[in-house]
């Protein structure tokens, strides 16, 4: 039976972030689990959102036509998910595929002919950076999402006639519970169609970048109606092998703050067009960044990229699904990332697969001796079942606990069993009870490693590979996987381990680094970065600035420098102790007594230099224009003496 599930397609006016690499790596864990429970084929779709009036004018802000802006941009989302070793089936651009465009016209003609489309005039407050009209927004007034002032826009719309479906909405949601999930979301969804639906716009003709509405030279689609269509666009028409439509889609997977467009709008079209409902729709929480919620404005936006390079892509997908309970927000930072790394995966799962397969190789030759061990086998039957039940769940992080309970039972285990006592010892009884520990802490750490597979496929290859197995590690299905299935003679492989421990504090140093390096790349291709060589200076990162301490400091006294036309003699209070000695070279350009009182920055840091017999402990700062007299940095407001600025 076939399985399709697809991602948020994500707008191309930013460049991949961590937000984006959650959702894509969650959605590439539930298709290789998926295929475990059996599903075949498991399609999943994601790609790109790139109409509207914001992508046109980010890509005149980067000097691009729209057409360069959304390739290059689809291509770095595109070339990050390649990257992680992502299984993407379809990557649908908005822009570009022209499957999608008529997909989309179809849809709308399919409304039309049902009588859900009609044309009015519409004038309201629109968000430019949402892409949507404000209800009940005054002029003026700013967009409840994202705070920016919305526009008045008066315009010829067609609108969608999204007021007659709220009760076979309503009916959905109460026939099929699990079509929204979690049910906190589903709670909100269904209050809000019972207050009542507006009929929706769904064409510009402000707008030229989009999708032509058929016959209507001037407008263009919405880009919602458009952009839901690409879930559409990838499987349109397309069979799995014993015949059976790919749509509709099984799971659409989003964050929380688009969960109106797909768990409403969507099935609404669809309802209208008379096409099959997506099965489910789950939103999952926001990732913040030490308790911050990601954004530009205060840019602490973390990039996957670097961890990926520094960790490993596993690491990171561990963390993510492990962290954070899925369908809430969660945190990130490089520091629980790191200690989660290496107390669970170095500490805990490499451990235990170096300990075991070490133990064989020294005490079997390498060979899996016959045996098993009860108590093992139950905590590992157990955990197949608990697992299975949580992942199907979509809960990873209870499922993943219930594979780390294991784990620490059969460490327990081997240190109860010690079988580096039992080795030395010739007794057939001791042989014996060495090859049950062996055997069942092999076959322990084999079911964990299949289990895991989703989560961390690239390291479970690994595992599995040095245990000796004779099949591919994606080909195990969950259904068929029990204990016992270890085959006794079996010759494990290379031991080598696969997580080795992290260093913090360099680990972090080299992400931040990168992070720097990724985050100046995708400037440069959004078309946002200073041009390098317009400063002619060496980039600097927010550590170096921060060596500088630059500090407000006010003008005490003034003197003329004996026998140097350039300098003055200043002593500046810096609210220390003592008044600053400080000699610059304003004289020039500021009479002595002009600056009493005046407030201006100083470099408080710089070490003390002599100059004509006085010591200067520091230096003002002035531009300083080629030719030209210098001319002092200082503030319109008031600020204190002893401020610093960073
Ligand atoms: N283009 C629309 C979606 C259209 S779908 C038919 C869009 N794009 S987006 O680029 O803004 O992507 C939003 C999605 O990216 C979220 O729904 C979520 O899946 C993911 N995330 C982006 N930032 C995120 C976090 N900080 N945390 C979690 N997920 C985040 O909306």
């Amino acid at each position: 039976m076939k399985y399709y599930l697809t991602t948020p397609i994500y707008y191309v006016n930013a460049a991949p972030h961590i937000g984006h690499t959650y959702t894509t790596i969650a959605a590439d864990v539930i298709k290789r689990f998926k295929r475990m429970q059996g599903f075949d084929p498991v399609i999943l779709t994601t790609g790109s959102d790139e109409h509207g009036q914001k992508v046109e004018r980010s890509a005149q802000a980067a000097g691009k036509t729209p057409q360069e802006f959304t390739k290059a941009i689809a291509e770095e989302f595109e070339r990050q998910w390649r990257d992680f070793g992502l299984g993407i089936d379809h990557f649908v651009r908005t822009s570009e595929d022209p499957k999608h465009r008529e997909t989309v016209q179809w849809l709308f003609e399919r409304c039309m002919k049902n009588g859900a489309v009609y044309k009015g005039s519409y004038t309201g407050q629109y968000c430019v950076f949402d892409e949507l009209y404000v209800n009940d927004a005054k002029p003026g007034d700013p967009c409840p999402d994202c705070g920016r002032v919305t526009e008045t826009v008066t315009e010829e719309n067609y609108f969608f006639k999204l007021s007659a479906f709220a009760d076979r909405l309503l009916e959905l949601y109460e026939k099929q519970p699990d079509f929204i999930q979690p049910d906190s979301k589903r709670n909100e969804v269904i209050s809000f169609v019972k207050q009542g639906l507006n009929d929706l716009s769904i064409s510009r003709t402000t707008i030229k970048w989009g999708i032509p509405v058929p016959v209507e030279g001037k407008h263009v689609f919405y880009v919602w109606f458009d952009a839901l269509t690409a879930y559409l666009t990838a499987v349109r028409d397309q069979k799995d092998k014993a015949g059976n439509d790919i749509w509709p889609a099984d799971l659409h997977l989003i964050g929380k703050e688009i969960i109106r467009f797909h768990a409403v709008y969507w099935p609404a079209f669809l309802l209208a067009a008379e096409l099959p409902l997506p099965k489910r729709v789950f939103a999952h929480g926001w990732l913040l960044f030490e308790q911050d919620k990601m954004s530009k404005s205060r840019g602490n936006i973390v990039r996957a990229e670097p961890i990926r390079k520094v960790m490993g892509a596993d690491a990171l997908r561990y963390f993510l699904l492990r962290e954070i309970v899925f369908g809430q927000d969660g945190s990130f930072s490089y520091d629980a990332l790191i200690g989660r790394y290496n107390s669970e995966l170095a500490n805990g799962l490499g451990n235990l697969a170096s300990r075991t397969l070490t133990m064989i190789q020294q005490y079997r030759g390498g060979v899996i001796p016959a045996g098993s061990a009860e108590s093992v086998q139950k905590s590992a039957c157990e955990t197949i079942a608990a697992t299975a039940e949580s992942f199907h769940k979509f809960d990873f992080s209870k499922g993943l606990e219930a594979i780390w309970a294991m784990l620490s039972v059969v460490d327990k285990f081997i240190v109860e069993q010690a079988p580096w006592k039992l080795a030395p010892n010739q007794d057939p009884a001791a042989q014996q009870k060495l090859d049950a520990a062996l055997f069942a802490s092999a076959e322990a750490l084999r079911i964990a490693t299949a289990l895991l597979y989703p989560v961390l496929p690239e390291s479970c290859a690994k595992i599995w590979e040095q245990l000796g197995m004779p099949e591919p590690l994606e080909s195990v299905r969950l259904n068929s996987l029990a204990w016992g299935q270890l085959r006794a003679g079996q010759k494990i492989g290379h031991i080598a381990a696969v997580f080795p421990r992290i260093e913090a504090k360099p680990a972090i140093e080299k992400m931040r680094e990168l992070e720097a390096q990724v985050s100046a790349e995708q400037a440069v291709l959004m078309g946002k970065a200073p041009a390098p060589a317009a400063s002619g200076s060496p980039q600097i990162t927010i550590d170096d600035f921060a060596k500088v301490d630059l500090r407000v400091g006010q003008v005490l006294s003034a003197e003329r420098v004996k026998g140097a036309d350039k300098l003055l003699h200043l002593k500046v209070d810096l609210a220390e102790a003592e008044p600053r000695s400080i000699v610059a070279g304003i004289a020039e350009a500021y009479a002595p007594e002009s600056l009493i009182g005046r407030k201006v920055v100083i470099v408080a840091n710089l070490a003390p230099r002599k100059l004509r017999g006085l010591t200067s402990n520091g230096m003002i700062v002035a531009a300083s224009l080629e030719g030209g007299k210098p001319m002092l940095a200082g503030f319109l407001e008031d600020v204190p003496v002893g401020a610093r600025l960073k």
